[in-house]
């Protein structure tokens, strides 16, 4: 992060404030269709999206944009919108976890970041079933619920709990994640598959997973989580140590300690620790 390009604190809090707000109106969206039903289409053959999804995200963009109406917005359902000159670009995925919302499978969350010249800025992250608010902004701590989060101390891939995830092209691709999968399952404690991204990120940020990797992410996915894993002192990076971009799709997200053995597990290097 390049501390000297930050905004001034208010600013900051501001922006948290208003990213706050609005992942409360679409969590509360969000639960009104969980109780009352809603309509399912699909993208592509595993691919859904339902009424909540473009419901709770309109409710973030008419959120956002009536407090900072210059903004940019990048959000999953609508895509991109505002002035090209504005230095904050709000990064939306009003629910990510669908498939498991759509089951009633209960994990699931709404996902708002704030990127600011390019830089991940404040993280949002509600999971409106457990009540659970995560929140980071950068230089300032990341907290769930107003406490504040911390990795896990766990020093070895052998004794950590991982997660990861598949994106909806597992059957077109064999770049699907199911090698990486396999192979660390046999060298972690265990592998879980949640369904959400954004939670994923922040339970490494808890300490509740020690490391995450995924292979085929969207901006939305990580511009919240990213920032609440890196303040909750976690490392984040592509598939290589020294590079991240949220556009670059990859994402090893850890405690830092068992990052290098992660890499090298994805990497089928053998384990040098
Ligand atoms: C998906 C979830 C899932 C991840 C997929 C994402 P969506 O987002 O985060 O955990 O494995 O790659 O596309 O579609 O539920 O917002
Ligand atoms: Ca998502
Ligand atoms: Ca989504």
């Amino acid at each position: 992060m390049h501390t000297l390009h930050l905004p001034p604190q208010a600013e900051r809090a501001r922006y948290l404030a208003t990213a706050i707000q609005a992942a409360e109106a679409a969590g509360a969206v969000i639960l009104e269709h969980a109780r009352s039903g809603f309509r399912i289409d699909y993208k592509a053959a595993i691919n859904l999206v339902t009424d909540a999804d473009r419901q709770a995200e309109e409710r973030i963009v008419r959120t956002i944009l009536s407090a900072y109406p210059s903004h940019r917005i990048l959000a999953e359902e609508r895509g991109q919108d505002g002035a090209a000159d504005s230095p904050c670009r709000w990064i939306i995925d009003p629910l990510d976890g669908t498939t498991n919302f759509a089951h009633g499978f209960p994990f699931y969350c709404v996902s708002i970041g704030l990127e600011y010249n390019g830089e991940p800025l404040v993280g949002v992250v509600l999971d409106p079933v457990r009540r659970e608010l995560f929140t980071g902004v950068a230089g300032e701590g990341a907290y769930v619920n107003g406490e504040r989060l911390h990795v896990s101390a766990i020093t070895s891939l052998e004794q950590s709990l991982l997660v990861t995830g598949f994106a909806y092209n597992i059957r077109e691709t064999a770049d699907n994640n199911l090698d990486h999968f396999s192979r660390i399952s046999l060298r972690a404690q265990a592998v879980r598959r949640t369904g959400s991204a954004a939670l994923d990120l922040c339970y490494v940020a808890s300490g509740r997973f020690d490391g995450y990797w995924e292979v085929k992410l969207s901006p939305w996915d990580m511009a919240a989580g990213v920032v609440i894993v890196r303040e909750a002192g976690g490392l984040v990076s592509g598939f290589n140590r020294e590079t991240f971009s949220l556009y670059g799709q990859e994402l090893v997200a850890t405690n830092g300690h068992i990052h290098n053995q992660l890499l090298d597990a994805i990497h089928q290097r053998s384990d040098k620790s």
